[in-house]
Formats: C-alpha cells, sequence, structure tokens
C-alpha cells in the first residue's frame, strides 16, 4: 500500500483527483491536508469520510509544525500539491494570501519532502504562468519551453512556486515534477468560476455576468482528463521536469456561456455584459506534444461531452451548490468532527 498526501484535496480538482486515485489504484492509501479555506469543502468528501484507504486532517501548508507531523506521523511516498488561492479576480482584491499559500506553503511542502528522505513531490500548476496569446495569432500554443510572463497576482504566484520546486530540484536535488494545465470544468467546481457560476445562475434564473465583449477564449478541459495526466506523470514522468496538459478545446466565454444555456433550453437574455477584468488574459491555448509523446496521455472527453456531463451533475446535485451559495457548506467541517 502506498500513501499519497493530496494537499488541497477538498477542493475542485483535488477532490476530483481523489476520488479518482482510489477508484482506480486500489493498493493506494490518499490522506488528504486541506485548511478549509472558502474553497474547501469537506462535503465533497463525505463518502469517503469512513473509507479505510482515506484519512481527512483540517490544516494549512504554511504551517510548518504541522506539516512537519504529519510527514512524520504518516511516511508518505508521495505528494500532489493542489493547495492554493486559485481564483484571479480574488487574487486582484487581495494578493497577500496568494503569495503566503502559493509560494511559501509550497515552500513548506519542499522542505518536509526533503526532511523526510526526498519523497516524489508533484506540483500543479497552471497555464497561467505562460501569460496569454493573442487572439489574432490561432497558429500560437503555449509549450514547456513558453518563458513565464504572468499577468496577475494569482499567476505570479503560481510562477513563483514553481521557480521554487525548480530551484530545489537544482540545488537539492529534489524529486520534483511540475504540471501545467488548462483551464478545468466538472463536477464540484465551486460557483465562483466561469462555468458553474454560469450553470448555477442560469439555473436560479440569475443574471449571467460576461466581462467584457466575451472574447476571451480558454482551453478546457474535463477535470478528469487532468486526473489521468497527474497519475501518468506521478508513475513515469521525468524528475525535473514540466508537463503542459490540455486538450485543444478552445472557446470564448461567449461561446461557453451560449452551450450553456442551449444545454439548459433557456434563451440568451439572462446574459449581461459587466466592467472587464484589470489585466484580463486574451487567450489560453496549451500544445500537449510532450505528455503525448512521453506518456501517452490523451483526453477522454470532448468539451461538448464533458459540458453537457457538467450541466448534467449540476441538475442532480442542486443540493452541493445550493450548500455552497447559502454558505451552508462551511458548517460541515464541525458537523462531522466537532470543535477538534
Ligand atoms: P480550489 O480553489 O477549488 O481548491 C483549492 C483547495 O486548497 C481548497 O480546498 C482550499 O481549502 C485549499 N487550500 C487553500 N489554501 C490552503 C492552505 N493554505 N493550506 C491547505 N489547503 C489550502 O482550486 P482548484 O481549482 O481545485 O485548483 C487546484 C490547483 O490546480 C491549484 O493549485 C490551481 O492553481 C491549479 N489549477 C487549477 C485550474 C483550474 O481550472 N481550476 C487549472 C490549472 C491549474
Ligand atoms: P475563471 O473561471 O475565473 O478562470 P480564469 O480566469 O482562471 O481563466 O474565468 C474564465 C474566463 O471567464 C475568464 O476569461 C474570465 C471570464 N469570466 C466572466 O466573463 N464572467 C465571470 O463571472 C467569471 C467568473 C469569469
Amino acid at each position: 500500500m502506498k500513501t499519497i498526501l493530496v494537499t488541497g484535496g477538498a477542493g475542485f480538482i483535488g477532490s476530483n483527483f481523489v476520488y479518482y486515485m482510489l477508484r482506480t489504484h486500489p493498493n493506494v492509501r490518499v490522506v488528504v491536508l486541506d485548511a478549509l479555506t472558502y474553497a474547501g469543502n469537506l462535503e465533497t468528501l463525505s463518502p469517503l469520510l469512513d473509507n479505510p484507504r482515506f484519512r481527512f486532517v483540517k490544516g494549512d501548508i504554511t504551517d510548518r509544525a504541522a506539516v512537519e507531523n504529519l510527514f512524520r506521523e504518516e511516511g508518505f511516498d508521495a505528494v500532489v500539491n493542489f493547495a492554493a488561492e486559485s481564483h484571479v479576480d480574488r487574487s486582484i482584491d487581495t494578493p497577500e494570501i496568494f503569495l503566503k499559500t502559493n509560494i511559501l506553503g509550497t515552500q513548506v511542502l519542499l522542505d518536509a519532502c526533503r526532511k523526510g528522505g526526498n519523497i516524489r513531490f508533484h506540483q500543479v500548476s497552471t497555464d497561467e504562468v505562460y501569460g496569454d496569446l493573442p487572439l489574432d495569432r490561432p497558429d500560437l500554443f503555449f509549450t514547456e519551453e513558453t518563458p513565464i510572463h504572468t499577468s496577475s497576482p494569482y499567476s505570479a504566484s503560481k510562477a513563483g512556486a514553481d521557480l521554487l520546486v525548480q530551484a530545489y530540484h537544482r540545488t537539492y536535488g529534489a524529486n520534483i515534477t511540475i504540471s501545467r494545465c488548462s483551464n478545468n470544468y466538472g463536477p464540484y467546481h465551486f460557483p465562483e468560476k466561469l462555468i458553474p457560476l454560469m450553470i448555477t445562475n442560469a439555473m436560479e434564473g440569475k443574471s449571467l455576468p460576461v466581462y467584457g465583449e466575451g472574447k476571451n477564449i480558454r482551453d478546457w478541459l474535463y477535470v478528469k482528463d487532468h486526473c489521468s495526466a497527474i497519475d501518468l506523470i506521478l508513475q513515469g514522468g521525468r524528475i525535473g521536469e514540466v508537463y503542459n496538459i490540455g486538450g485543444h478545446n478552445e472557446r470564448s466565454n461567449l461561446q461557453v456561456v451560449k452551450a450553456i444555456l442551449a444545454l439548459l433550453g433557456k434563451d440568451e437574455s439572462a446574459i449581461t455584459y459587466v466592467k472587464d477584468r484589470p489585466g484580463h488574459d486574451l487567450r489560453y491555448a496549451i500544445d500537449p506534444t510532450k505528455m503525448r509523446q512521453e506518456l501517452g496521455w490523451k483526453p477522454e472527453t470532448t468539451f461538448e461531452t464533458g459540458l453537457r456531463q457538467t450541466v448534467a451533475w449540476y441538475q442532480e446535485n442542486r443540493d452541493w451548490w445550493e450548500h455552497v451559495k447559502s454558505g451552508a457548506y462551511l458548517a460541515y467541517y464541525k458537523q462531522h468532527y466537532g470543535n477538534t
């Protein structure tokens, strides 16, 4: 049995990864370390709380003593770091917590891996570290060699973490890999991000706030395909390497919003154009050749199928997102664990 630490496992991608790993690897035990910030939702993991191959620990990756204790107690075989502040708009309002969690938190984990005897460490990063591409050059894509060139405090903090991870490899021989994925969507996505916000607002009859003219392009990947890519990197990725993850599913924001409305059988009258995001990245587009050639990875889910499944999931799991929107999800930890 191998024990993997998944930090940020109560968030969107981390929780999907936990389910993916427990489902596909019967010899894997997962420990989640999550601070349960506003973005962490223990209800998402509730079906696992009594599973003998799962343990949830509430804690902050910036808390060095707590992290080191947990490493000593568990003797991890590998660490996958999803824990982060992840919302660009929030990073524009309050940058500091992004630097603290995303950079300093990563350093604490790297140090713990080093102390633990060079534990395998995978950093979940983002294509946003490459900045953006122009809208009128569809021939351009981000490769692993594209220079780091960030736009928001969020992307700058993720880039800072990536550089630190690479420095630990070069300086201390740390046993690391980094993945940079495009925008994810799917179940358990917090409804402050574009796709779940639009689905849930449309279901509630609220307006759909599109920034600027809705022309910005994102490269969407169904979350399960991101999980399978990280799994492959953990198994066969070359140490010290960066891997880009994406499935060539570029859509403008307006195309995405209209597709959601069509799936819900609603007209487009609820779309409202609102003030643009400062520094708004124009286009993201990943070249995933290295993942395909080195690790044989390819995405399984087209955007049309993934979006249909995602809309259906939000229709079938109304309690989940209504608890998020009402704030009721914040009480779940206390209900389950009391005041511990
Ligand atoms: P999320 O905001 O849904 O989840 C983040 C999780 O981290 C939450 O459970 C939160 O409670 C936890 N967390 C935050 N600060 C913490 C701290 N100090 N200590 C411990 N836990 C803490 O984020 P997500 O969308 O699931 O993204 C996960 C990772 O993937 C992030 O590192 C993000 O940069 C990266 N990523 C996200 C996307 C995307 O489209 N969402 C794309 C590429 C990469
Ligand atoms: P988001 O989901 O915040 O992801 P990111 O900024 O990390 O790519 O936003 C995706 C795109 O959707 C981005 O171009 C901003 C836009 N957007 C809106 O137009 N309206 C919204 O309410 C939100 C949250 C995002």
